[in-house]
């Protein structure tokens, strides 16, 4: 295994912005991943673990050690009547373990599609889309701790997983090193189209929902048609979390008195039914809002930074951004929807 010296991660975060590491290890097998342990750079420095670096933007320089998980496999575990475990590992790239399932015709994660990132982050955020997340699905994860080298399987409840979050985002944070997670998929249909616009897409299109690939194909569609691609302009999907009214920490009549009070002043607002939440979509409360009066931010660029003109949940970098600057305009859209509407918006990407 190789330590690399003031390594460019550009290539290695979707933002593009241009950093370096300190060191810089890659592992590709179990055999790695002990012998790294083991390191003295690994025992001295403060350390990530990246995958695709689609949800990471770096603010400055990384004064210790990345290392990056190219654990790859994808493997059918076992498989039952109506049901199959998947097993994949933590390097592979999401999208390619969901046309893995597609191909199958295994059902549970064609709502995923087109994802950026590796499975193993899939856990670190619950990632989800279009109705779908992969708490629906998640069978376990392996991972070894990183101060002992022990490893451990996390059941599902021990993810502790939430709206983009989990456990190891959380009190575990940095702890754990993710080497494989396994799927509980459907061999019987086992669709999940409510989301309105792929509900929207399907019937305009005619397309019949009887398979995961069909399914796929018009997430796909619809990803692409309004999420930049990172390959073309830098940025890490939604910046921020959508808002919850969290019956939880407001009690349930808060939630309505707030709800009533947001609805009066603006009719128009959206808003969801979650559980026992209210979700308000940030990317309409952004839109909403702007560098001045009567201004929006959808579509705004200052300098080298932007909100995506499609998507107003998206960040940009039109090319040699700073994290920096990302963080200006960031915080900029927080406290602008902040005075607006009282809510507070909390970023989704993780700021290292
Ligand atoms: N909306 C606006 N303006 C915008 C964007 C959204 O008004 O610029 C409002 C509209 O009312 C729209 C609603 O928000 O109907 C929902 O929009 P969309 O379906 O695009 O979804 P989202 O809530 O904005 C979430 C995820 C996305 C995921 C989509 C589709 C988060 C933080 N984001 O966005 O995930 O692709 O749903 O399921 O939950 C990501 O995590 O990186 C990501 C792209």
């Amino acid at each position: 295994m190789k330590i690399s010296k003031n390594y460019d991660l550009t290539k290695l975060n979707t933002f593009g912005i241009s950093v370096s590491a300190k060191f810089f290890i890659e592992v590709h097998s179990e055999t790695d991943l002990k012998e790294l342990f083991n390191l003295p750079e690994f025992k001295q420095n403060k350390k990530i673990f990246l995958g695709g670096g689609s949800n990471v933007l770096f603010t400055k320089n990384f004064d210790g050690l990345v290392v990056l998980n190219k654990l790859k496999g994808i493997k059918i575990l076992k498989a039952g009547k109506g049901l199959v475990f998947i097993k994949a590992m933590g390097g592979e790239i999401w999208h390619n373990l969901v046309m893995f399932a597609v191909n199958h015709e295994y059902w549970g994660i064609e709502n995923l599609s087109l994802i950026p990132g590796t499975v193993g982050a899939a856990p670190m955020q619950n990632i989800g889309a279009y109705g779908a997340e992969l708490r629906n699905v998640l069978e376990n994860v392996e991972a070894y701790e990183v101060a002992t080298g022990v490893k451990r399987i996390f059941s599902k409840e021990e993810c502790e997983l939430g709206y983009r979050d989990s456990v190891f985002k959380n009190k575990l944070k940095n702890k754990y090193f993710i080497l494989a997670v396994t799927l509980k998929l459907s061999k019987i249909e086992k669709k999940n189209i409510s989301y309105k616009v792929l509900k929207e897409y399907l019937e305009k299109n005619k397309t019949e929902a009887n398979n995961p690939k069909n399914i796929s194909d018009a997430v796909a569609f619809i990803r692409q048609s309004k999420l930049p691609d990172p390959k073309i302009i830098g940025n890490a999907g939604s910046f921020f979390k959508n808002v919850f009214l969290a019956r939880r920490s407001l009690g349930e009549g808060e939630v309505k008195k707030k709800l009533e009070k947001l609805l009066e002043k603006y009719p128009d607002m959206p808003y969801f039914k979650e559980d026992e939440t209210i979700k308000i979509p940030a990317g309409w409360l952004i839109e909403q809002c702007g560098p001045a009066n009567g201004t929006s931010w959808k579509g705004h660029r200052v300098g080298n930074v932007g909100v995506h003109e499609k998507q107003a949940l998206v960040l940009v970098n039109y090319g040699g951004a700073t994290g920096e600057e990302l963080m200006e305009l960031a915080n900029k859209i927080t406290t602008s929807v902040r005075e607006k509407f009282g809510l507070e918006l909390v970023p989704e990407v993780n700021i290292v």
